[in-house]
């Protein structure tokens, strides 16, 4: 197991030791070693986030802010210690500002029906981008119907990069909220956010970013990006399934009204009226994910024993050797050239569906995600059905890379 001295970083040197927190990646897939390169649709769990939810589920279960009872208490302690520590990830100036979702996707609708139903009117807009993951464009879609408003959508470069010359010149008084992606799942591009936000900000309109991609791989300050609401999964970046975080400005939480009713959100229900609990709990209704909370924390605890520097510098490096071996092969396109990139490398090959390669790289022991990645209008942009992604994490290695740029040779081989 990866371990730290008090204040040291791990850097980035030994990971065949990092691997050894990963219970699952010494399994095989049809005979064959599991290579993992499907971490932007969920990444593996390391020991330390497995023990942390097992010891909680095994020793301190209980319901949270409920009980005058030891293991109520107890329970309530490192569910709220989980909130503080994840706060301190991102950034937050106040843990209050943290809201416990079941994921990003939650997040962002949370934020569509509060923001969405209480500030837009008949004839506003709300600016997404044309590579939204479709759980940033559907709640909108949807609200935007019960509130008569309207979507406009930045476009895209070739390259897949946002183009910021048409985002400055649209921005206008009707614009009520920008919401766009900090990191593109399908793509790998990294939006200049903090340009998004200065512009924005400039006419008083707030941002909504979808993190899910941008938590994983980069540090993340959501008080120096002046960011209004920031989402993400925990499930991305090492943590479990349905958990998931909505950061927001308190001023913004404060101000709009509350989402799902029942449990902890509740101040005092009379027939007369409810009244509301303070933030969080305002946004956060029923029996919360104790464990799930408690499981986020030790994931941004592992996360934290690297150099976050040499963590992204080391998954720049698979990124960059990945692209460079698989542009060698004949028939290969890469889709998404912007300059800067999460690790995340999508491509096409000519005359061959990606659900097909596919599923000749899953026969070799390489998982990969193929199809359009939840992000329709995007591939409807660059005309394809879409693509095969291969997407990695801090255990992968330049030995993987080198198994998949090989397994697609032998897929090409068999398919043409
Ligand atoms: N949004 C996840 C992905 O990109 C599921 O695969």
């Amino acid at each position: 197991m990866t371990t730290l001295s008090s204040g040291s970083s791990l850097l980035i040197t030994d990971v065949t030791n990092i691997r050894k927190d990963f219970p699952i990646l010494s399994r095989t897939i049809h005979d064959k070693p599991l290579v993992y390169l499907d971490n932007a649709a969920s990444s593996q769990k390391p020991v330390q986030v497995l023990d942390s939810m097992d010891h909680y589920y095994r020793h301190t279960h209980a319901n949270v802010h409920r009980g005058v009872h030891t293991l109520s208490q107890e329970a309530t302690e490192l569910f709220e210690a989980s909130r503080r520590r994840i706060a301190d990830f991102i950034g937050a100036p106040n843990e209050a500002e943290v809201i416990f979702t079941r994921g990003a996707t939650e997040s962002i609708n949370l934020v569509a029906y509060t923001f969405g139903l209480s500030q837009l009117m008949e004839g506003d807009e709300i600016m997404l981008s044309e590579m939204e993951h479709h759980s940033n464009i559907v709640p909108w879609q949807i609200v935007c119907a019960m509130k008569k408003a309207n979507i406009k959508v930045i476009p895209i470069l070739d390259d897949g990069t946002l183009d910021m010359e048409w985002f400055e010149r649209n921005l206008n008084a009707k614009t009520k909220l920008v919401a766009v992606t900090h990191v593109s799942n399908a793509l790998g591009t990294i939006n200049p956010v903090e340009e998004i936000i200065r512009l924005a900000h400039q006419q008083g309109i707030p941002v909504m970013l979808d993190g899910a991609q941008a938590t994983p791989h980069m540090s993340i300050n959501v008080k120096k990006l002046d960011v209004d609401f920031y989402a993400f999964s925990s499930h991305k970046m090492y943590g479990p399934t349905g958990m998931g975080v909505l950061y927001g400005k308190s001023s913004w939480l404060n101000l709009l009204p509350p989402w799902q009713g029942g449990g902890e959100m509740i101040a005092e229900v009379k027939w007369s009226g409810t009244t509301y609990n303070k933030l969080p709990f305002k946004y956060e209704a029923g029996t919360p994910d104790i464990a799930g909370a408690i499981g986020l924390a030790a994931a941004c605890e592992y996360i934290n024993q690297f150099d976050r520097d040499g963590m992204l510098q080391y998954e720049q490096a698979l990124l960059t050797a990945c692209t460079k071996a698989m542009e060698s092969i004949p028939g290969v396109r890469t889709v998404g050239t912007a300059p800067h990139k999460a690790s995340v490398y999508s491509f096409i090959i000519d005359g061959l569906h990606p659900y097909d390669i596919g599923t000749l790289l899953d026969q070799q022991g390489i998982a990969v995600r193929t199809g359009h990645h939840c992000t329709q209008p995007l591939m409807e942009r660059f005309c394809i059905p879409g693509t095969v992604r291969a997407s990695f994490a801090i255990y992968n290695t330049m030995e993987e890379i080198e198994k998949l740029v090989q397994a697609t040779r032998k897929a090409i081989q068999i398919l043409t």
